[in-house]
């Protein structure tokens, strides 16, 4: 099989990451996060295991480190932590798909090759100078390295729509493979409420798709418009997974702006209807977007986001960065107490090195601890009021810290409140520095485990009940890590290296 038939459009990309990618050092980057080979990265697209390696692609823009025409990035790897760069997959160079190639995503066809369904976007010019996106799904088949995009695109389009949908948001086609060999594709759109609803389809062979129905609607409850859904079975539940724009704020759960929200319920697969049952947010923190999700060989449920939010990427805006946006930790899914839970791929145990630990420390006002630093750790922080004591008020940490700037993460027990905050973390920009949230605990008693990696910080709480996410540009000299309490607390840590 031979994929060779590239255009000129992305054969020059191809060129130009080639020779730019290798300039951006290795300590310029994350180590275990995905950054873009060049330029700019937002969502995860075609997240899939095909020819023996986890493939991902990205939303891409080469050519500068800000939002361009979107072409596809890829790259593969073993274990969903060190990930190899291969030539871009796809670039917008299709009378249907000239103005990018948006969000979409993989699985691999019954002969052995892989299909990556995407939105094929084209700017119409309107009479008062604006302009409009038509998007629709469109196709591309390959061998895992070039793709041919299929000559009956798009094969979705306004047409396909019910009634009301409109043909300028409907967008981030995730497909699926069912155990009849036939396949299922949710898609973002706009209905004419002006919120978002999800619409379900299904093909017999991967190319002819045929429009379902409205699998879930968003009747303006969270948010605007519903982008990049997912939908999927696990522990007994099912999930539907989607980033909401525009969203209002409600208590300490959702947050003004963009934000991924999960629908846990029930689907009836002969009447084909989704019943929605509970919602929570998927990550509390600042910086979590558009996360996809992949079913590994070993039977895993694994998300990954974008470790960034259409709202905060003007954090890093000098301009001459040669990259920008990255990947969240690949994390693994399960349901408990009728909540999503997320934790760390376990492959990431197999990165740790240089164990140090600390048992029973008593921490009231400041201290820190001999070994206990780094930008690359994952950190187990077991905190809990000292027996006979009154309860601590206040429990924080601080990490990428030296004499200019820190960032932290505090818990009050009495309100229990935890708060990540990177304010100090040499940000000059006046955006989102610090994000609240509700957390369970045993009268004081907490369980945080922190994964730092250069230029991010991911708190999973209780064993995986609630993430926060956040990215970080503070400078790699911080590395230094303090503990605080305002009153009597008590505290375990455990840290390894990430290296
Ligand atoms: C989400 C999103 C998608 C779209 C893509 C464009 O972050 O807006 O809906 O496909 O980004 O880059």
């Amino acid at each position: 099989m031979k994929f060779d038939m590239t255009s000129q459009t992305l054969r020059e990309a191809r060129k130009y990451e080639e020779a730019f990618g290798k300039l951006i050092l290795q300590q310029e980057r994350p180590s275990f996060h995905l950054s873009p080979r060049t330029g700019w990265m937002n969502d995860p697209n075609g997240f899939s295991w095909f020819g023996g390696k986890y493939h991902i692609f990205y939303q891409y823009y080469p050519y500068d480190a800000h939002w361009g025409p979107m072409h596809w990035g890829h790259a593969v790897s073993a274990d969903l932590l060190h990930w190899e760069y291969l030539p871009a997959a796809l670039a917008p160079d299709e009378i249907y798909d000239r103005d990018g190639c948006f969000s979409g995503s993989g699985l691999t066809l019954p002969d052995g090759r892989q299909l990556l369904m995407y939105t094929g976007v084209v700017r119409e010019r309107l009479a008062d100078g604006g302009c409009n996106e038509i998007q629709t799904q469109c196709i591309a088949v390959g061998d895992g390295v070039d793709y041919v995009k299929y000559h009956k695109n798009p094969v979705l389009d306004g047409r396909d729509l019910p009634e009301g949908g409109s043909k300028y948001d409907f967008r981030d086609p995730k497909m699926w493979k069912e155990a009849d060999g036939s396949y299922g594709c949710v898609v973002g759109n706009r209905s004419a409420d002006g919120s978002g609803q999800l619409l379900l389809f299904t093909s017999a062979d991967g190319f002819a798709w045929h429009y379902k129905k409205v699998l879930a609607a968003n009747r303006n409850r969270f948010g605007r418009m519903w982008e990049c859904p997912d939908f999927f079975a696990l522990d007994g539940k099912w999930i539907l997974l989607v980033s909401s724009q525009d969203m209002l704020p409600s208590g300490f759960e959702y947050h003004n702006g963009n934000g991924t929200l999960c629908l846990m319920g029930d689907y009836d697969r002969e009447r084909e209807e989704f019943t929605e049952e509970s919602n929570q947010a998927v990550d509390y923190g600042i910086d979590f977007y558009a996360p996809q999700t992949i079913l590994t060989p070993d039977g895993r449920r694994v998300m990954i986001g974008w470790m960034q939010n259409w709202d905060t990427c003007g954090y890093r805006r000098k301009n001459d960065e040669a990259w920008f946006g990255q990947m969240s930790l690949p994390r693994e899914l399960s349901v408990q107490n009728g909540r999503l839970y997320q934790k760390p791929v376990r492959e990431l145990e197999d990165m740790r090195s240089n164990r140090i630990s600390y048992e029973n420390v008593r921490v009231s006002g400041p201290c820190s601890l001999d070994g206990i630093r780094g930008r690359r750790i994952d950190m187990e922080l077991v905190v809990r009021p000292e027996e006979g004591e009154e309860l601590y008020r206040k429990f924080a940490v601080r990490f990428a810290q030296n004499d200019l700037y820190y960032s932290s993460l505090s818990f009050r027990p009495g309100e229990s409140i935890l708060k990540v905050d990177r304010k100090f973390s040499g940000s000059r920009r006046a955006i989102i520095h610090q994000r609240r949230c509700k957390v369970n605990h045993k009268g004081g008693l907490l369980k945080l485990r922190v994964i730092l990696d250069r230029f991010s910080v991911e708190v999973f709480v209780n064993d995986g009940e609630q993430v926060l996410s956040a990215v970080l540009y503070t400078d790699q000299e911080a590395e230094g890590i303090s503990f605080i309490a305002d009153g009597i607390a008590k505290m375990d840590v455990i840290k390894y290296d990430l290296v």
